[in-house]
């Protein structure tokens, strides 16, 4: 649905406990990449376990329209066959890339560095979305581009024929900038280093080298220095994509805050640069283990467990750990709510530009539902009010934004009063399964 279909009402009411096991769907992050290194590669990558969400369809749309081959075989089960590093058709129309920022982001990144043209759109949300944070450094390989003011989409980027290996320090604490630089790198002869200050998400660079690109990671004292030798032949891989730890975090939180639940998230990604909010949570007093730790392609994952936690308290984030779990401030924020005393958050002014800002719809739906927080540019406190106390009862606005609208609806399964949504069409992007995986736990969420 994304902003483009009619808009899905949806009401969480206070529910008994969560029960069972959550089989969520597969990263997000570690899907969209799949599919762009897949189409990189030449020969025949095969995936499993892909998000089937809007915002990865959507980017297997584009990497047909690039020229490989995508095909679902049904199950999760897909194959791309590539075209190689710099072998890009220029797509015949307009590449739309929905809801998701981390779709367009790295495409306009692996397509900069070929010798084609490309007009970039998305729905409302994502073409209100700074771009420049992208075209700048690709600018530096000689990519050029064209968008509407503020570099917003819908933009047209013409690729360097010639394309020039940079050195680039990214100003934010951003992956799809890293990638969308990685990316570009591919395409450029020589070497491509990337300098990031704090670090993110590490899929790009651990799946560069699974495709056998020649990558290496030091840390000094600027951060994190990456580099990626140019015009490698990437060859194609098997990939089975974890499940999604930020889609774990709607289980897990609803858990936590439910009397009497216990719930078990089996295969779930627990990569250091995505896990900060399971972290956070024990720091929380939250009741959560570790079964079954184990590696699968690259990626350490294991079984989640997260049982009713009554005794949870407020504390301050380490602003250290943001990158780590920069999309789960939402639900967290709700997590607050139900313990006692204050729930600080710094660091985060991140949170401002993504699907939507972050900080003002999860604050003002908060406060509409008897929950008191306060703001300022990178930062926020929720002043939690203990479990059993959170009022609940009205309707909030989703924003165009899948985690805003899924973080209501785990707040109203522990307020006292059932909470609802203007628009719970977003959810498809990221979490397609939430209404029927969130029923089969025990929660009554429904349309209307
Ligand atoms: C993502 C990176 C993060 C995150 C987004 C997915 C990725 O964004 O918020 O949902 O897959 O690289 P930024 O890199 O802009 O922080």
């Amino acid at each position: 649905m994304s902003g483009h279909g009619t808009p899905i009402p949806m009401t969480s009411r206070p529910c008994g406990p969560l029960k069972g096991e959550a089989n969520v769907p597969g990263d997000k992050s570690i899907s969209h990449r799949s599919l762009i290194l897949g189409a990189m590669a030449v020969g025949e990558t095969k995936i499993s376990g892909l998000l089937e969400g809007e915002d990865v369809l959507d980017t297997g749309k584009a990497m047909a329209a690039f020229g490989a081959e995508v095909i679902n075989h049904g199950g999760g089960n897909w194959s791309v066959h590539g075209v190689g590093v710099g072998g890009f058709a220029e797509p015949d129309n307009v590449i739309d890339c929905g809801n998701s920022g981390t779709g367009v982001r790295l495409i306009m990144g692996a397509m900069a560095t070929c010798d084609i043209t490309v007009t970039f759109t998305g729905d409302a949300s994502l073409n209100g979305r700074p771009m420049a944070r992208v075209t700048d450094p690709i600018a530096l390989f000689g990519a050029q581009a064209v968008g509407r003011v503020g570099g917003r989409l819908p933009m047209t980027i013409v690729g360097a024929k010639d394309p020039t290996p940079v050195r680039y320090e990214v100003p934010m604490p951003s992956a799809q900038v890293k990638s969308a630089v990685l990316l570009a790198g591919l395409n450029a002869p020589g070497q491509t280093v990337v300098i990031e200050k704090e670090a993110t998400r590490d899929h790009t660079e651990r799946m560069l080298a699974g495709f056998g690109a020649e990558i290496s990671v030091e840390q000094s004292d600027a951060g994190r220095v990456i580099t990626l030798t140019g015009q490698p032949e990437l060859k194609p891989q098997t990939i089975v994509v974890p499940r999604d730890p930020s889609s774990a975090a709607f289980p897990v939180c609803a858990a936590v805050i439910t009397p009497g639940s216990d719930v078990l998230v089996p295969n779930i990604g627990l990569n250091p640069t995505r896990a900060g909010l399971f972290t956070t949570l024990r720091e929380m007093g939250a009741d959560l283990t570790y079964e079954n730790e184990r590696e699968e392609g690259g990626e350490p994952v294991a079984d989640l467990r997260a049982k009713f936690s009554p005794n949870l308290k407020g504390i301050e984030v380490d602003p250290a750990r943001a990158a780590s779990m920069i999309d789960e401030y939402p639900v967290l924020s709700v997590v607050a709510s139900f313990a006692q005393g204050e729930t600080v958050m710094r660091g985060v002014k991140e949170l401002r530009v993504k699907e939507s800002d972050r900080i003002d719809a999860m604050a003002t739906g908060l406060r509409l539902n008897g929950v008191e927080v306060d703001e300022g540019d990178d930062w926020w406190i929720v002043k939690g009010l203990g479990h059993g106390n959170v009022p609940g009862g009205a309707t909030c606005e989703s924003h165009l934004d899948h985690r805003i609208a899924m973080s209501f609806m785990v707040l109203g399964m522990a307020a006292q009063n059932p909470v609802s949504l203007d628009d719970g069409g977003p959810i498809a992007t990221s979490f397609p399964i939430f209404e029927p995986l969130m029923a089969g736990l025990g929660t009554d969420v429904v349309r209307g």
